[in-house]
């Protein structure tokens, strides 16, 4: 399935606001979370060097990140406010998609204020404050790809109108969460999903298994994706500049129009007309039996 659904919310806190902002609560946080968030941080810092986009590694020592403690939202955005004008505010959990959109339009990023526990280090279902902040917030201080997340909110909105929220929920997944970008070292990644996995941080780049192809919008808007596991296909752009000018600088009215009536693609299928880096075998999807048996 695509989406939250409503009994993930969680909307039930004393001091919600209508846009679903809580307060952080930071002075609540034990020494056990904080020493979670280090954990983490320092986990993935031994992976990204290499392996991270520069402008993620950049972001983090621009934002002057916190390395052992979980950090303090009003000391970040002070930082983050200079550098791109974005915020990060906290909610409970997932928001509905109308708020979260929202809040992305208007430069606000939302993050989960609670961080997983001690025994959830390697996957946790929901976005907590590590995937949210250390994942997410890096490269809001990169100036395209803060505009683009800007737009993607704006165009979120336009595609509830449109009745096109799964595909425009691919390009977020695709990108935002799981994207991969060429440079002139190779292959880095910028997606928050892959930056916050120890895991998936070696499986995006390394691993044999997973399809690499150039993105291609309309292509991505139809591809379905995997919550539960490792990606079986990761799209790769050459520049954020690409990524701004084929989504922020079309028009995706047409696009919509025609998505109805085009079929979903497999999370591994590989078509003749793409442009693919690497043809993966599967052999991960295969091996948890996540594949049809005639494509076996
Ligand atoms: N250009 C898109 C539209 O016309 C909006 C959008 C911008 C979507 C950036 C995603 C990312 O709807
Ligand atoms: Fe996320």
């Amino acid at each position: 399935m695509e989406g939250p659904t409503v009994e993930s919310y969680r909307p039930d806190h004393p001091d919600i606001r209508a846009d679903f902002i809580i307060p952080q609560g930071w002075d609540q946080y034990t020494d056990e979370e904080h020493g979670v968030w280090k954990t983490l941080y320092e986990r993935q810092m031994k992976l990204l060097p290499g392996r991270a986009c520069n402008e993620f590694l950049d972001g983090l020592t621009s934002l002057k990140m916190s390395e052992d403690q979980i950090p303090n939202f009003d000391e970040m955005n002070e930082h983050l406010m200079k550098l791109t004008g974005w915020q990060v505010v906290a909610v409970p959990g997932l928001v509905p998609d109308g708020i979260f959109f929202e809040h992305l339009a208007n430069r606000r990023f939302v993050s989960g204020n609670f961080i997983r526990r001690p025994d959830q280090l390697d996957y946790l279902q929901e976005p907590d404050i590590f995937h949210d902040v250390f994942g997410h917030v890096p490269l809001l201080t990169n100036p395209i790809f803060a505009d683009y997340m800007e737009a993607y909110g704006k165009g979120g909105l336009r595609a509830m109108r449109h009745d096109c929220l799964q595909n425009l929920s691919r390009l977020y997944w695709y990108t935002v969460e799981f994207g991969l970008i060429n440079t002139p070292e190779g292959m880095r990644i910028y997606g928050a999903g892959i930056l916050s996995s120890k895991g998936e941080s070696i499986f995006s780049l390394d691993d044999a298994s997973p399809n690499r192809i150039h993105f291609d919008l309309p292509r991505l808007m139809r591809t379905k994706y995997r919550i539960d596991d490792y990606q079986q296909t990761y799209w790769v752009i050459d520049s954020f500049e690409e990524l701004f000018a084929e989504t922020a600088g079309k028009d995706f009215g047409p696009i919509y129009e025609e998505l109805p009536d085009l079929g979903a693609y497999e999370p591994w299928d590989v078509l003749a007309k793409d442009k693919v880096y690497t043809q993966g075998t599967q052999e991960h999807a295969k091996s948890k039996g996540r594949m049809p048996i005639h494509a076996a």
